[in-house]
Formats: structure tokens, C-alpha cells, sequence
């Protein structure tokens, strides 16, 4: 039976905690994308939920913290992190930070790491759900694995909807793509993800310029697999018109069966991505797409349009 999907109240929070404290799964909204919760303290519920994606194995969960307090519990936080978070959060910004060993977040979150990824998202009803739960909660993006981002409750229906409890809807999400990954396990800070905050801003706050990931890394990290957020169609990348039988995605000037923002804006363009790759995959085989400037947020959709337009 498909689950159910209910609109966020203060009831249905309960109901969610009540299935997440029992081992079961739940989509939950949050400023980003749609995750898909599990209790991060058991092993049991991780499993599942690793089972539900179709997720490679040793891919790492996010744990979702309501405060600074939570997450203090379960890792160290660097001057550095501290003058992140007092930033950023709530927010969507993750920081990768050493794991504490009375930590509660279960070691197959982790896929054995000896690091944890945190983060205190902004969304209401994941802080509401996380708070009445009372515990950290898991949350990878709420589709299979490798296919796009959901950021409404009917894309998590339709991708995993046979396979988890319950789905909570509070409509699109207000940001449309993931949190920003930044690693301060090292004395160099370095980006994992780009995301949802520039990666500008946070070099502005700590100061200093952020390293990027080795090619070594990527192997060890599958969530960063090249050919990820991917389409069924086939996606061709800075097109200024449609060939053929393509359906395209414009940006700003260059038109399209869709335009991710007439107004050439780099946040609007971050919220529609997801959505309007999955309508164009619907009804086409083929999708262009219009270049989309680098700055800003920009750095994050071309990386996951370079992403969906990889083939292995
Ligand atoms: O915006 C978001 O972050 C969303 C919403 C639902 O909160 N969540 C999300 O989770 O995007 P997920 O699992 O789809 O992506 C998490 C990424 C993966 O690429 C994973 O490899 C990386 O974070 N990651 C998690 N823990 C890590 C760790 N300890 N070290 C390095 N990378 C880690
Ligand atoms: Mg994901």
C-alpha cells in the first residue's frame, strides 16, 4: 500500500515521530529538498532506509539537529564551525566535523566514518519533527538513488511511496536544491557540495578560501558519483536552442518549454531545477539546457546539471 501523504500539523508530527521511534521511514520537508527520515540512533531503521534508496552501502547520512546543543552531543565543534553556525543555522549548510564516541547517531549512518556530517535545518516542520522525536534524525534526499531531488511530497510519493511509512507535505521546498557540504575535519576547511549557500558567503565569513575535493575523495563519497540527479533523458548542457526532438529548459533571455527564471534569477532558477527536470523527463527523451551563469548559486545547479547530464 503506497503511503500515505498528510499535511504538516501539529498532529501529524506526532504521527511522524510516532512511526520514526517505532524503526519506520518518513518523508520530511526541509528548506532544500524533501529527506527521507529515519531515527539516526538505530541501526535497524538506517538499514531500511539504505534498502528503500537502493543506496550504495557505504554512502554516509546527514544527521538533522534542532540546535547547537544537539549537535554538540554528538560531534566537536572548531572555533570555526561555532562562527558557521552562528551564521548559517538554521540553515542549509552541513559541516562535517569528528564524530564524538559518546555520540548517540549510529555507526551505519556514518558508514563507519570516524567523521559525522550535521546540520540544523530552517524548515519548520523538520525542526518541529526532530524536536518532538527528540533525537537526530537521518535524512538522505528522498529518492531513489541517483535519480533527481524531490522537492515536493508527490515526487517522494512517486519514487519511494511503496516503500516508506508515511510522507508529510508542506508543499515545494522554498530553496530547491541540497545543502552546502563544507569538511572541518583538517586544519583546511574544503567543499564537499556546493549548495544552497554561495560558496562566496561562507569563504566572506571564515575569511579564507575554501579547498576542493580530491578525485580520490569522490570515490570514497558515492553520494558526489559523477552521473547523479539523472534524468531518464538524455540532457545536453549550454544549448541556446532546441534540435530535434529535445525539449528545452531555458534560463533568463533563452527561452524553452520551461524557463528555470525569466528573470535571470540564480535562487529562482535553484527552486524550479528539480521540478522541471523531472516534468521535461516526463514527456521527452532528450532535454537541452540553456547556460547558467557560475556565480553565486550557480556553482551548485551547473554541478548538478554537469551530474544529470553524465552518462556512466
Ligand atoms: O539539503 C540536504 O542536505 C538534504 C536534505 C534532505 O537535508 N540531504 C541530502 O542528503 O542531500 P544526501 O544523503 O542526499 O547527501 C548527503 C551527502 C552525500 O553526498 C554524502 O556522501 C555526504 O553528504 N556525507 C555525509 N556524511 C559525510 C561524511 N562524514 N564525510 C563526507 N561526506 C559525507
Ligand atoms: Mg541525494
Amino acid at each position: 500500500m503506497p503511503a500515505e501523504i498528510a499535511l504538516v500539523s501539529t498532529d501529524t508530527i506526532a504521527h511522524a515521530a510516532d512511526i520514526l521511534r517505532s524503526g519506520g521511514l518518513v518523508g520530511m520537508p526541509t528548506e532544500t529538498v524533501y529527506g527521507l527520515a529515519a531515527d539516526a540512533t538505530s541501526g535497524k531503521a538506517i538499514a531500511r532506509l539504505y534498502d528503500a534508496k537502493g543506496r550504495p552501502r557505504f554512502n554516509p547520512l546527514i544527521a538533522h539537529i534542532c540546535g547547537v546543543e544537539m549537535a554538540e552531543r554528538e560531534v566537536e565543534l572548531s572555533a570555526m564551525a561555532h562562527q558557521l553556525t552562528e551564521t548559517f543555522w538554521p540553515g542549509p549548510l552541513t559541516l562535517v566535523l569528528p564524530a564524538k564516541k559518546t555520540g548517540t547517531v549510529s555507526d551505519l549512518a556514518r558508514a563507519g566514518l570516524r567523521s559525522l556530517a550535521i546540520r540544523c535545518p530552517e524548515h519548520t516542520a523538520a525542526r518541529a519533527l526532530i524536536e518532538t522525536l527528540d533525537r537526530p534524525i537521518v535524512a538522505p534526499s528522498a529518492n531513489r538513488s541517483g535519480h533527481v531531488s524531490p522537492t515536493n511530497a508527490q515526487h517522494v510519493a512517486l519514487d519511494l511511496g511503496e516503500k516508506i511509512d508515511f510522507i508529510l507535505d508542506a508543499g515545494p521546498c522554498e530553496r530547491g536544491i541540497e545543502s552546502t557540504i563544507i569538511d572541518l575535519t583538517s586544519d583546511t576547511p574544503r567543499l564537499l557540495r556546493a549548495g544552497a549557500i554561495a560558496t562566496e558567503h561562507i569563504e566572506e565569513i571564515i575569511n579564507r578560501k575554501l579547498s576542493h575535493r580530491s578525485d580520490i575523495e569522490s570515490i570514497n563519497a558515492p553520494g558526489q558519483l559523477k552521473s547523479h540527479y539523472a534524468p531518464a533523458a538524455s540532457v545536453r548542457l549550454n544549448a541556446h536552442e532546441a534540435k530535434d526532438n529535445e525539449a528545452m529548459l531555458g534560463f533568463g533571455d533563452i527561452q524553452g518549454d520551461l524557463n528555470l527564471s525569466t528573470r535571470g534569477d540564480l535562487i529562482e532558477a535553484a527552486a524550479n531545477l528539480f521540478a522541471m527536470l523531472r516534468q521535461l523527463d516526463t514527456s521527452h527523451d532528450k532535454i537541452a539546457i540553456a547556460p547558467i551563469p557560475t556565480h553565486g548559486l550557480g556553482e551548485a545547479i551547473n554541478d548538478r546539471l554537469s551530474r544529470a547530464a553524465h552518462r556512466d
